[in-house]
């Protein structure tokens, strides 16, 4: 692979509209002695995208999950999947540092302290320049790219710069930060720069599309119009030479009514029942469902609910609560340390409040299956959302989509983009303590009438606002209605 292609050497590939995202929708799981094995890759970004490009019968860039190793372009499901290689050195520069302990920290309110190692950021560049290379190899003339989050800022310049006839659009999954914060990266100048190589670059919130062209025009020198991003309507355009790019707000979301349709079927029914009984027939279940992640307040909703036990509001003998925890980037160290301490709080509850038999936490330290994981949003009578910062959270709106019944309630922490759109949660602020256990009481005590009245609200946006709507109104904004039209069939 060369590093120096241009638009006149480089040849065209035959897919019409094409996916780059980080990881592809599978991730390759190896097993010693045995033959290779695909498995649905983990967060929002696959569970918002897949069911979008199957009905496209378009193509996916992204690493198998796996370092050092060559796959071959392969069909799945319908879909053509095209596999970037990445050594170990970049897996751990690229990824693990740059993408995860630089960007994520960053844009997630500096959590934690972001690095800014200079290594890293020269891999982020070779590989970005990689996922552009091979998209350009992929993309047929004239075709759409969509480009997915902060893994790949720099993709949409490099891939313009080689193939000039695409149309390529980016989307970012998770918050875009404010302008001080943003500031603080060596490299700004160059990820601003390297968005802009895109038609459309699209953010959860507003909020975050203002922060991008203020930045547009303070780093990039760029004439950009802030004054009209809303969502879901008005676009801010930034001038680049004789070129327009153009910046708006696309909340995500998901396949509402398949989630819907599958949490009402019996064998989900009844499964969500059997857990009920496994349980030992609570009065009350708790969930917390979540990447494995410092971002994600799991620890928050632990505290609450040690505070609410040590004080007799909530007693263990009635009331239990699940944790569903994914593992995530298991070898950054914050991601480390931010285990050991949840575990290390998981055993401290449990030790002071559990019986033999029925623990007051249960705490699964992996991926559930997808009916599994619905089952369980139809079992919990109370589902428990609290990170710190969260550019949406999908799993807010699953448990609003599989409550069909009206039942159950969301506890749901303002810093989410979930929490603009869903007012009838039982919102609440993750730093505050005691406003957490006041919500976490308010939503576990509440009558049947009033949660059916917020549940009734929450469930006509997230059953009206679907991952289909969202990929309709980006790609209708990129300039291609038709591809949008697709997307319902
Ligand atoms: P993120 O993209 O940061 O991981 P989201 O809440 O937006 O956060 O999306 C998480 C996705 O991963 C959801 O579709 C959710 O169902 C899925 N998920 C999270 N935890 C688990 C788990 N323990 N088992 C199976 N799926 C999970
Ligand atoms: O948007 C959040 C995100 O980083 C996605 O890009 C990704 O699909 C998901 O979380 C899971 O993260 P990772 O790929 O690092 O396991």
């Amino acid at each position: 692979m060369t590093e120096t292609s241009t638009p006149e050497t480089q040849e065209h590939g035959q897919s019409e509209f094409v996916v780059v995202a980080n990881r592809l929708p599978v991730d390759l799981e190896r097993v010693e002695g045995g033959p290779d094995r695909w498995k649905r890759s983990p967060g929002g970004l696959v569970t918002a995208l897949e069911p979008v490009l199957r009905s496209q019968d378009g193509a996916w860039v992204g690493w198998t999950g796996v370092a050092d190793v060559d796959v071959e372009p392969f069909e799945e499901g319908g879909l053509r999947l095209h596999p970037v290689r990445l050594s170990a050195d970049e897996v751990a520069e690229y990824y693990e540092g740059f993408s995860n302990a630089t960007l994520w920290p960053l844009y997630h309110d500096v959590i934690v302290h972001p690095d800014f190692n200079r290594t890293w950021w020269d891999t982020y560049v070779r590989v970005n320049r990689r996922f552009a290379e091979e998209t350009a190899r992929t993309a047929a003339h004239g075709a759409t790219v969509w480009v997915q989050d902060y893994q790949l800022q720099l993709v949409p310049q490099y891939l313009r710069e080689l193939r000039p006839d695409l149309l390529i659009g980016f989307f970012l999954h998770i918050p875009f930060p404010p302008v001080e914060l943003f500031m603080q990266l060596p490299w700004r100048r160059e990820i601003v720069q390297g968005l802009l190589g895109a038609d459309l670059i699209g953010f959860h919130l507003p909020g975050g599309a203002q922060n991008f062209l203020y930045l547009s025009r303070r780093l990039a020198g760029q004439n950009a119009s802030r004054a009209s991003v809303g969502v879901r309507s008005r676009m801010g355009t930034v001038q680049i030479d004789d070129r327009t790019a153009h910046v708006g707000a696309f909340p995500i979301s998901i396949d509402s009514a398949e989630i819907s349709k599958l949490a009402s079927s019996p064998r989900v029914q009844a499964r969500a029942k059997e857990i009920r009984r496994d349980l030992g027939h609570p009065r009350r279940i708790m969930l917390g469902v979540d990447r494995l992640d410092y971002t994600k307040g799991i620890d928050v909703r632990l505290f609450a609910l040690r505070e609410l036990l040590a004080e007799g509001r909530v007693d263990a003998d009635d009331t239990v609560m699940i944790q569903l925890a994914t593992p995530s980037r298991e070898r950054v160290d914050s991601y480390i340390k931010m285990r050991g301490d949840i575990e290390r709080e998981v055993g401290g509850i449990n030790g002071e409040y559990s019986k033999v038999g029925h623990p007051a936490v249960h705490y699964l330290h992996r991926p559930v299956p997808r009916e599994e994981l619905i089952a369980f949003y139809v079992a919990a009578d109370v589902m428990l959302v609290t990170p710190m910062r969260d550019g949406m959270n999908l799993v807010a709106k699953e448990y609003v989509a599989c409550r069909s019944d009206l039942g159950g309630a969301l506890v749901l922490s303002e810093f989410t983009g979930a929490a603009s759109e869903l007012r009838s949660a039982y919102l609440v602020n993750p730093h505050d303590l005691d406003g957490v256990k006041a919500a976490l009481v308010e939503a576990l005590d509440q009558t049947e009438d009033e949660g059916r009245r917020r549940m009734r609200a929450m469930r006509r946006q997230v059953m009206t606002f679907d991952v289909d709507r969202w990929a309709r109104s980006f790609l209708s904004a990129l300039g291609r209605p038709d591809l949008a039209e697709e997307t319902t069939a």
